[in-house]
């Protein structure tokens, strides 16, 4: 396990191409399984948890190749899954956990199990579960709701589900699974939920409808995707948003950002919050586009004053949440997020996790079952930070480091290479490191 130092920082400056959009990447990937004719990606982000994905497909009987700037994947079409001995390994990757079951589901005759690794054991899929039964699949799981599970295909069947949660990696299983059921599939999310899912089926000809929270679709003969263009993490560029933000005098350009309206919430909480970003961000649109928009985001630093986070914001920004903790810590006042119960579900209880390593750090920080109130002491004194195997606070400690008046060491900061492998040269770039 690696650690890492990260001490107070001179002002940060220059520009810097944020890493591709890991949702968008292994969405790319299980659609050109999918796909009969080849699809080319560019941009494909090479890191942990989206090679697990390429690996899960190829073992699945899907060719890829690896051309200079692009991945070229061939498929054998909606309904060609290779059986396996072994289970597939997802790794460390929930969406790619809760994804490929949906189209596995529909494989009549297969089955397949699926494990990971000591993280991905403790997520539960019984929300995958359930919809794919009520849908005709057999879905097996270790207590009834962990990996190790494995799914028997069936001839399924539409349903009409609503989820109990905001997730975005349910409703795209369900989806998956309804492009190959009879029938018409539809998802109702309580709350608006990340849409890669719906823009790249509608890119693949889908005839996908979706009218507020409903998205709906029916069986398909075949995608017709030719070619993805992966755009910047939004997620990953939150890092460097965040300490452009909190270094004093810094001003970074973060390039070719995807700003899908439902990845932007941590820019629109950050300005509300007094965060200078700057950058075409999408509008909600009134029906789901077939294209990610992209943009350069142009951060300066800020003085920060804290803010409320509602419920319905927490699905927009959820994985970001650990960085509106740190940005609290150097408001003033008192920063609140609830509604977040489900940040206790993901790499690591990112509730226990931000509010214990916070903490240490100096953080006046409470936690709630459904999130955290942080009270702004106008910085942070600094310390240690073990990364607990999760590359969102790994990248969160190296943050607070640069901003913190002791800095901090990270512990375990080689989990960044899960979703952000160039961190460390990111920064270095940026001259935050020595
Ligand atoms: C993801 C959806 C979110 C997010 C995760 C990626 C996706 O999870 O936290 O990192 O690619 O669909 P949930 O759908 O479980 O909220």
């Amino acid at each position: 396990m690696t650690r890492v130092r990260f001490d107070p920082a001179p002002p940060l400056k220059g520009s810097i191409t944020a890493p591709p959009d890991k949702s968008i990447s292994h969405r790319a990937a299980l659609f050109a399984a999918m796909s009969e004719d080849p699809v080319s990606i560019v941009n494909y982000l090479d890191a942990g948890d989206t090679n697990s994905t390429l690996a899960a497909i190829r073992a699945l009987g899907v060719l890829i190749e690896q051309r200079a700037d692009e991945l070229v994947v061939r498929g054998g079409g909606m309904r060609s899954v290779q059986e396996l001995d072994a289970p597939i390994d997802v790794g460390n990757a929930g969406t790619l956990m809760r994804l490929l079951p949906g189209w596995l589901a529909g494989q009549e005759g297969g089955s397949w199990t699926l494990d990971g690794d000591a993280s991905i054991r403790r997520r539960p899929v019984d929300r995958i579960a359930e919809p794919l039964r009520m849908m005709g699949a057999r879905v097996d799981a270790n207590e009834g709701r962990f990996p190790p599970f494995s799914v028997h295909g069936a001839h399924l069947r539409g349903i009409e589900y609503e989820l109990p949660a905001a997730s975005a990696q349910v409703k795209s299983c369900v989806l998956i699974a309804g492009l190959v059921a009879d029938g018409e599939t539809a998802v109702v999310t309580p709350s608006a939920t990340r849409d890669h899912t719906e823009r790249m089926l509608k890119a693949a000809g889908v005839d996908i409808r979706c009218v507020d929270r409903r998205a709906a679709v029916g069986n398909v003969d075949e995608l017709e995707l030719e070619r993805v263009v992966i755009p910047g993490d939004m997620s990953s560029a939150a890092f460097l948003v965040a300490a452009a933000v909190l270094v004093p005098r810094s001003r970074v350009v973060v390039e070719n950002v995807g700003t899908n309206w439902t990845r932007a919430g941590f820019l629109r909480i950050a300005n509300r919050m007094g965060a200078v970003v700057v950058g075409d961000l999408e509008d909600e649109p009134h029906d789901v586009p077939a294209e990610e928009p992209v943009s350069d985001l142009d951060v300066r630093a800020a003085p920060l004053v804290a803010t409320d986070v509602d419920p319905y914001e927490v699905p927009l920004a959820i994985d970001e949440l650990p960085l509106v903790a740190l940005l609290g810590c150097f408001a003033e006042g008192e920063t609140v997020v609830r509604g977040a119960h489900e940040l206790r579900l993901k790499e690591t209880d990112r509730i226990t996790a931000v509010v214990q390593g916070l903490r240490q750090l100096g953080a006046e920080i409470e936690a709630w079952d459904d999130g955290f109130a942080v009270t702004g002491t106008g910085g942070l004194r600094g310390g240690v930070l073990d990364a607990q195997g999760d590359h969102r606070l790994a990248m969160m400690g190296a943050v607070a480091g640069l901003a913190c008046r002791e800095g901090v060491e990270v512990i375990g900061m080689d989990a960044a290479a899960i979703s952000y492998p160039d961190f460390l040269d990111d920064m270095r770039a940026l001259e935050a490191l020595a």
